[in-house]
């Protein structure tokens, strides 16, 4: 069904979608940011009155989900992208007000067998590389090649405000690194798909190394591992 999967799961802010990009421009494979599904699921509740106050009306989410599929897209520089409901969607999926409500929006069970089966569709007949928090352990558990990220919080922080402040995102700097920490609590201690590392994961550390040290690291250990 599905050709090769690389699969970059780890925690917020680790480098994991430079590394995924990169590794699928490098191979030629699709690339698929689960974690830009689980924002845009998330920004269609927020402005379809599925969030009032902070509270999740999940059947009401679910029902209006139906129908609507993600799909891929060709957009305006020629490059293959993630669509849903027909519309490409970029760094506006990364401000506070999402970020703060992304991982409760996760942690449903009906969210997350929604965007399970809207995966699957995604990589049938493909070589894909896709990153987010459970792939190689839930939905690709048979990904041929698996990493995990981790770097220290400072890191994570420091990287996550440059990434706001160049994109101009609307986050307060201030509460960059308590949703970081917010996150990573929330996503490890979920009962469905937790945040984990696949027994077979080869894990990077990527807090004192480039972006392009990470890609070599990742580069090396698959060419020296595995043929496509
Ligand atoms: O990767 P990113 O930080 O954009 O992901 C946003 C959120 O989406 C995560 O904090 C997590 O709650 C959720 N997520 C998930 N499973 C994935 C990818 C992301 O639960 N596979």
């Amino acid at each position: 069904m599905t050709g090769n999967i690389i699969s970059v799961d780890g925690f917020s802010s680790t480098g994991k979608s430079t590394l995924a990009s990169k590794l699928a421009e490098h191979y030629n494979f699709y690339y698929l940011n689960s974690g830009l599904m689980y924002r845009i699921i998330s920004h269609f509740a927020l402005n379809n009155d599925c969030i009032i106050n902070n509270m999740i009306k999940e059947s009401q989410l679910i029902n209006q989900l139906d129908n609507l599929n993600f799909d891929w897209m060709i957009d305006n520089k020629g490059n293959k992208c993630l669509s849903f409901d027909g519309k490409i969607f970029g760094e506006e999926m990364y401000s506070f007000e999402i970020s703060d409500i992304v991982s409760s929006v996760a942690k449903l069970e009906s969210v997350r067998s929604f965007l399970f089966r809207q995966q699957k569709k995604l990589a049938v007949k493909k070589s894909i590389v896709v990153e987010g928090r459970d792939i190689g352990t839930v939905v690709f558990p048979d990904a041929k090649v698996k990493f995990f990220l981790s770097a220290d919080l400072d890191i994570r922080t420091m990287r996550r405000n440059k990434q706001i402040e160049e994109n101009n995102i609307s986050f307060d700097s201030m509460k960059v690194e308590d949703n970081l920490i917010k996150r990573d609590k929330i996503d490890s201690e979920r009962k469905i798909a937790p945040l984990k590392k696949a027994k077979n994961a080869f894990e990077i550390d990527t807090s004192k190394k480039s972006q392009i040290e990470v890609f070599d690291i990742a580069k090396n250990y698959i060419d020296s591992n595995f043929k496509f």
